[in-house]
């Protein structure tokens, strides 16, 4: 341990409201800190971008340390459950060579490309009704409908399952996050049970009536005269699922909270909407919606010339990595839509798992900003933001406007 008052907290007043002047005080403490709750923490950027693409395992059964991550595998197990394990974010080559590359041949982006249509129509559905109100949560109105709507109709998802499929989601993703509660977990476990029995139902509506949707697609991929097996196929599908939509909200709504905060960045988009898509890369980049993630060492690994043995459980802090100064220089807690190298964020992690539906979130966000900016010259806070105590996938629960 380094000899630091220091320490990661997540679970201090306010970090989930504004975890930033934590990650700071860490990048100047302990940048590469060893907790005594047994993982590491990284929160500089060369440190993260360097971790992350050193080739270690995002396997968590492989880790030494015995802790929650330990239990959510036993609780896994016990259930029958390994299925959740097979997507792509947790296996490591050469089965995650093969799964990326079977899901990449139906997730291209001419067929992401192709949605810009979809995606304005429904964004302009959601301010029609936001318009009409005068005032919303823009959480429940446009930051969560959109990207959940886009996933379920590109998977053709059958609308009945949306509602239960949204709260089961909803418990899943908090595996992301550092649980502790055995009940959670066997909640978190439950969640997933629920989420594969629909999904091996989905497959089989499909497989007998295939429709021109990613679903049957991915039932029919094939690479090399290779396929995904049943139990791979659901795993891809949860994982498209909620990645498709727990990521993006925070985007959204994190950008408009941003934004409202800074009223000389908001007039600036209003008067030049062609910055939209930089300005989302600031917006990944300023608050992150996923603010970290977490590698396995498969061989000792140097950081900041502190040696971690292999077989550590590593957090690599993106959210840190996006606000350090010595990347970014002085200004980087500074919201600035026209930033130029603003895309060099690590929002999206690096590497081999880089997220595969990168294109699809920088696509809903920048046409969800230019309409939103230009069709509510009035946009203002209506109350007080609630967050959703989340410490990975962290944004707001409600964000009241009024337009
Ligand atoms: C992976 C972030 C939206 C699908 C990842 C990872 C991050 C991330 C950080 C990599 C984790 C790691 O290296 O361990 C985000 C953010 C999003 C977003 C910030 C929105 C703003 C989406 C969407 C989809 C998606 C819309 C699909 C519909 C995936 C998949 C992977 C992934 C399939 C696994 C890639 C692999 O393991 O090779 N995402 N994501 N993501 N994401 Fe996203």
């Amino acid at each position: 341990m380094a000899e630091t008052e220091t320490l990661f907290n997540p679970f201090e007043p306010g970090f989930t409201a504004d975890p930033y002047p934590a990650y700071r005080l860490l990048r100047e403490d302990d940048p590469v800190q060893e907790h005594p709750l047994g993982f590491w923490f990284l929160s500089d950027h060369e440190d993260v971008v360097a971790l992350l693409r050193a080739g270690h395992s995002v396997d968590a059964r492989l880790t030494t340390v015995e802790g929650a991550a330990q239990e959510h595998f036993a609780q896994l197990e016990r259930d029958g459950l390994d299925v959740i394990n097979m997507s792509m974010l947790d296996r490591d080559p050469p089965d995650h060579t093969r799964l990326r590359s079977l899901v990449s041949k139906v997730f291209t982006p001419r067929s992401i490309a192709a949605l810009e249509p979809e995606i304005t129509g429904l964004v302009d559905a959601s301010l029609d009704r936001i318009a009409a109100a005068g005032q919303a949560d823009l959480v429940e109105e446009l930051a969560f409908p959109l990207p959940f709507a886009v996933i379920s109709n590109m998977l053709g998802m059958p609308p009945t399952d949306h509602v239960r499929i949204r709260r089961l989601s909803g418990k899943l993703v908090r595996s992301l996050e550092p649980v502790f509660d055995p009940d959670v977990l066997k909640e978190i476990s439950d969640a997933g049970a629920e989420l594969t029995a629909i999904t091996r139902e989905l497959i089989e509506w499909k497989r007998a009536d295939p429709a021109d949707d990613l679903l049957s697609a991915l039932i029919a991929a094939e690479d090399r005269g290779d396929r995904l097996n049943d139990d791979e196929l659901v795993a891809q599908v949860i994982l498209l699922y909620v990645a498709g939509h727990e990521t993006t909200v925070n985007l959204i709504a994190n950008g408009t909270i941003a934004l409202l905060r800074h009223p000389d960045q908001l007039t600036l988009l209003r008067d030049r909407p062609e910055l939209a898509g930089n300005a989302v890369e600031e917006f990944l980049r300023y608050d992150s919606p996923v603010q970290q993630t977490r590698r396995i060492t498969l061989k000792p690994h140097v950081a900041h010339g502190r040696e971690i043995p292999a077989g550590a459980f590593v957090i690599a802090c993106l959210a840190s990595a996006n606000r350090d100064e010595k990347f970014w220089g002085p200004d980087a807690d500074t919201l600035r839509i026209d930033r130029e190298n603003a895309r060099q964020h690590v929002a999206f992690s690096v590497g081999p798992h880089h997220c595969l539906g990168a294109a699809l979130a920088r696509l809903e966000g920048r046409v969800a900003f230019e309409r939103l900016v230009q069709r509510f010259p009035d946009l203002a806070f209506a109350g007080e933001v609630e967050w959703n105590g989340r410490i990975n996938l962290r944004g707001p629960a409600t964000l009241p406007i009024k337009v």
